[in-house]
């Protein structure tokens, strides 16, 4: 990593002053936050005035703290954080950002960083002789997929080899810049495979995919709605010809749209099982101290309520239940099956036997 340094004393200029244009941007930008925070607009300001300067001053740091309202040394410690600040002059026309980040590193950015010793300075924040280059060595720059990589200004240029670095350098130093396209240099589009690509090669494939797709939705769909009625997609005469009726066509009837689904009843709710069924388990009337049943895993207040209506109350009831009479409890639950899920019946019989200290005992923890 660089170190972040403000320039020598002797290459500062004594003041800094926004031109016309940059200081309306720069007001914007302040009108952007709320009042009281206009702090935040630290960043976007100091990128002005580095486009303005070609580099970021400290007479620019501190007055745009000053403009901000915020003390000097923040504003400092902004500019010397981010690498996009350029703390000293750089070259007139390229500026560029090596990569040397593991990902970059593995592919070749200390080849990279030769071409920018020869080409421009042997050192990272020297120019050229005639002030128009100059280099510097970055963390990650984001664009490791397409390692190795190099930023110059705000474009990124990537899948460098040290000979496509050497032309670019090259352009830039003779203010050709604008002919190089930003992005991968090998010809690939995005991070697609570098071999090429590996699937969806032609545009019938990607058709493919697309109607495989939305085959699968609709079938997702039909599964999920059984009464639908698909219609059978065969166009015919009387698929194209506008009817004038409103007669409803028939299953055997060719249709040209998806049929919605048909609403269904709602299914009868299962009648609950007799109260004189020969499975109820045996209830009792309410006795003067009645079990707290909700110290079951699975029983509520609302179940419990529903087992003092079918008289039971202690847990010995409860474990007594065998399977039919469990299955007969369980068609007065709305939820289905939590009696074996919870097993309620080996709950129970700890709770008889020995109070919440057997249930310890059995489970490992309190009852719920
Ligand atoms: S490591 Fe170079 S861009 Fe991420």
């Amino acid at each position: 990593m660089s170190v972040r340094r403000l320039a020598e004393a002797s290459v500062q200029p004594a003041s800094f002053a926004f031109n016309r244009a940059n200081a309306a941007a720069a007001k914007q930008w302040i009108k952007k936050y709320p009042k009281g925070r206009e702090q935040s607009a630290i960043i976007p300001l100091l990128m002005i005035a580095q486009e303005q300067e070609g580099w970021v001053t400290k007479a620019a740091i501190e007055t745009i703290s000053d403009m901000l309202g915020m003390p000097r040394i923040r504003g400092l410690e902004v500019a010397t954080f981010y690498t996009q600040y350029q703390l000293n002059p750089v070259g007139t026309r390229a500026h560029i950002q090596v990569c040397g980040t593991t990902p970059c590193m593995l592919r070749g950015s200390e080849a990279l960083m030769d071409v920018c010793r020869s080409k421009i300075h042997h050192d990272q924040f020297h120019t050229n002789d005639k002030g128009t280059l100059s280099w510097e060595e970055v963390e990650c720059l984001g664009a490791c997929v397409n390692a190795p990589m190099v930023m110059i200004f705000k474009d990124t240029f990537e899948d460098l080899t040290p000979e496509r670095l050497a032309e670019i350098i090259d352009l830039y130093g003779a203010g050709k810049g604008a002919e190089v396209k930003p992005g991968p240099q090998d010809g690939r589009t995005g991070s697609e495979p570098a071999s090429g690509l590996t699937s969806l090669k032609s545009e019938k494939a990607i058709l493919k995919s697309t109607r495989d797709r939305e085959a699968r939705a609709a079938t997702k769909a039909a599964q999920a709605a059984p009464d639908a009625i698909i219609a059978t997609a065969v166009p015919g005469p009387a698929a194209v010809a506008p009817s004038n009726t409103s007669k409803p066509k028939t299953k055997a009837e060719p249709a040209t749209a998806f049929k919605a689904p048909e609403t269904k009843a709602p299914a009868a709710k299962a009648a609950k099982p007799s109260l004189e069924d020969k499975n109820r388990p045996a209830g009792i009337d309410k006795p003067a101290l009645v079990d707290d049943l909700k110290l079951i895993s699975g029983v509520g207040p609302k179940i419990e309520g529903v087992l003092h209506t079918l008289g039971i109350y202690t847990f010995a009831q409860v474990a007594s239940w065998k399977k039919a009479e469990r299955e007969w409890v369980d068609g007065y639950l709305s939820f289905h099956g939590r009696i074996d899920r919870d097993d309620w019946v080996k709950q129970a019989k700890a709770l008889a036997k020995g109070g919440v200290a057997e249930y310890i005992r059995v489970f490992g923890k309190k009852p719920v």
